[in-house]
């Protein structure tokens, strides 16, 4: 069994949750904002983030099978859950439980740009930088890291660790 190391705690990802919400409520007063969750990872961040935002927003989600290998992404990606709503025209953020190499992530805006909204951005709670493969912008993120595979607050390995509250590295 791998071992569990302490990286963010429970208050204090309430807390850089809360000050992410706010500079997102900030900068997109007066719009209604869209915010697209990437399936599965991005749910327990999104519905933290929509109860912290004071703007109303509308919620879809889309999943994306990236055909891991172990802890690193295959770049073989598919969609196997496509938008609901329309998002022509409107101002989106997508939501994000951790990008690594970039692939899934640049993927999913890539769909997203072809329905043309007004606006695209990205919001993630883990930018894990190190492993970059492909550039992305990254408009919000909670946490930066280097390195690591980590785990809990919706981050799986192998489908497990999801319900933890705090954020933990895998030491295998
Ligand atoms: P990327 O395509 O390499 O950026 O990988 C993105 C996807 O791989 C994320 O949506 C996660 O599902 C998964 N992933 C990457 N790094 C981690 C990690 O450290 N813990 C858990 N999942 C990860
Ligand atoms: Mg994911």
């Amino acid at each position: 069994m791998p071992t569990l190391i302490p990286v963010l705690e429970k208050d204090h990802i309430e807390k850089l949750v809360g000050n992410i919400a706010l500079r997102i409520s900030a900068d997109y007063q007066g719009h209604e904002l869209i915010l697209i969750g990437i399936l599965k990872g991005s749910f327990v961040f999104l519905s933290d983030l929509i109860r912290r935002i004071s703007i109303p927003v509308q919620i879809d989600f889309i999943s994306a099978a990236s055909y891991q290998k172990g802890t690193c992404s295959s770049g073989n990606i598919q969609l196997t859950k496509t938008l609901d709503i329309d998002i022509e025209g409107k101002d989106v953020l997508v939501v994000e439980d951790i990008i690594d190499t970039g692939l899934t992530v640049s993927y999913c805006m890539d769909y997203l740009r072809s329905f043309h909204p007004n606006t695209l951005k990205l919001c993630v709670m883990v930018d894990k930088y190190e492993r970059r493969e492909k550039k992305v912008t990254v408009d919000y993120a909670c946490h930066k890291t280097g390195e690591g595979f980590l785990v809990g607050y919706g981050l799986d390995y192998n489908q497990r660790y999801r319900e933890l509250s705090g954020i933990y590295r895998l030491k295998f």
